[in-house]
């Protein structure tokens, strides 16, 4: 048999495989509630500009609740002959309230509904992750907060580079993850224009009050142009975009927490609830949330560039192939979420090891550029030269097995004789991320000074 809702001018129905490309029901039931509030707010508009009567209007927006209880429930028959989640609603609101169900459709394709659907599932999706950004900053101004004098190890090349403090380390973070959470905002703001109404794509000969629709669903307004609303999905590219980006960061951070709480590391310990054990290995604590949230960059990067790929090249307007956004998105979504509020909860119960820090910031003679630009500042060295006499102090101190500050002054004096007893004042780790007064640097007192800037901004 053709199919009930375009079946008209076919006589047989679809193949069997046919029907299986086709349908996205199984992924797209996921706009269920989207799908029915888009409707009332239709047929709501339909009424008010006299295109159906108030009855009808009443019909249909009572057996959309109906409907929205049933899968609420869990007891709805979606239907793959019925292709995806709009169809399904409309067929069963016939079968619920008959004849004023078909009027529903006035004035509307799937097109522009599934492209107003989308949009407020993907919008949802945005303050949901704003909401997860603001959770995991929160954590992390804590934990810096609490960690602002502690002494760590700053790396390049995951070389010892110079001493941080952990407070600035956690800080970075949250500077970067506040980005993402800007351009959710942003993306957000973008979005939040309303398809309904563009139709197929041409707009409609209907005296329909695309204004009304539009402030009903939350939308600031109608998109302006019905061939861009029902052919764009750049609110969805934006939205993988800006997770993609966000998924760099939580990996980089679980990439840091895998390594810190190695045996060879011993920064941090995570605790037994973001930890799992070994079958075979009694003595394992594994890191697993952390490298799963290292890992889902690699699905939700997938995620955009499957969009961007189907997008890239599509004549205007609707095209089947931009049924392929949904599963994208809503895997990234998903994945992004979890590992938005596992980090948070990873971070917040992290053991942090104060004394093995400061231990490892000693080594590796990550004061020598505190020596160095003591030459210049108090034995006016050109900096290349205190570079160079520098150099030759950490050779000799790795030679002599020992830390810079171990090096008497007469070993300082043999290879530069300008060289006073003041100059231990810069060599201890302290000294040296104290002296990092800079605006932004990691000087105990400027990461406190930007811990208050953002208990501030987050209030
Ligand atoms: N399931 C479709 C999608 O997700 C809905 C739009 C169908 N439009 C059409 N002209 N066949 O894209």
């Amino acid at each position: 048999a053709s199919n009930a809702m375009w079946g008209g001018r076919f006589a047989a129905g679809p193949d069997a495989i046919m029907e299986a490309i086709n349908a996205s029901i199984g992924y797209d039931q996921r706009l269920y509630a989207q799908d029915i509030r888009g409707s009332r707010a239709h047929a709501a508009m339909l009424a008010a500009q006299g295109i159906i009567s108030d009855k009808d209007a009443q019909a249909i927006g009572e057996g959309l609740i109906t409907v929205l209880s049933e899968i609420e429930a869990g007891d709805f028959p979606f239907s793959t002959a019925l292709e995806d989640i709009h169809m399904n609603v409309e067929a069963r609101l016939k079968d619920l309230i008959g004849e004023p169900a078909g009027r529903l459709h006035t004035a509307r394709s799937r097109n522009d509904q599934v492209a107003t659907d989308f949009r407020l599932w993907v919008r949802e999706q945005c303050d949901a992750a704003i909401t997860s950004l603001d959770a995991l900053i929160r954590v992390a101004v804590t934990r810096a907060e609490e960690g602002a004098d502690w002494v760590m190890p700053g790396f390049t090349h995951l070389q010892t580079a110079q001493p941080v403090t952990f407070g600035h380390h956690m800080m970075a973070y949250v500077e970067m993850f506040a980005r993402d959470k800007s351009r959710f905002e942003d993306a957000r703001k973008r979005m939040n224009e309303c398809p309904l109404g563009a139709a197929a794509l041409a707009g409609t000969g209907f005296n329909i009050d695309r204004h009304a629709t539009a402030a009903s669903l939350g939308f600031d307004r109608p998109m302006a142009n019905s061939l861009d609303a029902v052919s764009d999905r750049d609110f969805a590219l934006e939205f993988l975009s800006a997770s993609t980006i966000c998924a760099v960061h939580l990996s980089r951070l679980a990439e840091e927490l895998v390594i810190w709480s190695s045996a060879q590391f011993r920064f941090v310990s995570m605790s037994d609830k973001w930890s799992t054990g070994s079958s075979i290995m009694p003595q394992k604590r594994n890191p697993d949330a952390a490298e799963l949230i290292r890992a889902k960059i690699g699905r939700i990067l997938g995620a955009s560039v499957a969009l961007f790929t189907v997008m890239k090249g599509l004549p205007l307007a609707y095209s089947k192939d931009m049924q392929e956004d949904k599963e994208q998105v809503f895997d990234a979504a998903d994945n992004l979420m979890l590992a938005l509020a596992a980090m948070a909860g990873m971070i917040g119960d992290l053991t942090v090891h104060q004394a093995n820090l400061e231990a490892a910031a000693s080594a590796g003679f990550s004061t020598a550029t505190d020596l160095a630009d003591w030459l210049v500042r108090e034995a006016g060295l050109p900096f290349r030269d205190a570079h160079h006499v520098t150099g030759s102090l950490v050779a000799m101190a790795e030679d002599a097995g020992c830390d810079l500050p171990d090096l008497t002054l007469e070993q300082m004096q043999s290879v530069n004789p300008a060289i006073t007893k003041d100059v231990f004042g810069v060599l201890g780790v302290h000294n040296s991320v104290a002296s990092r007064m800079s605006y932004g640097g990691t000087a105990p007192e400027q990461v406190r000074a930007q811990v208050a800037r953002w208990k501030e901004i987050l209030g």
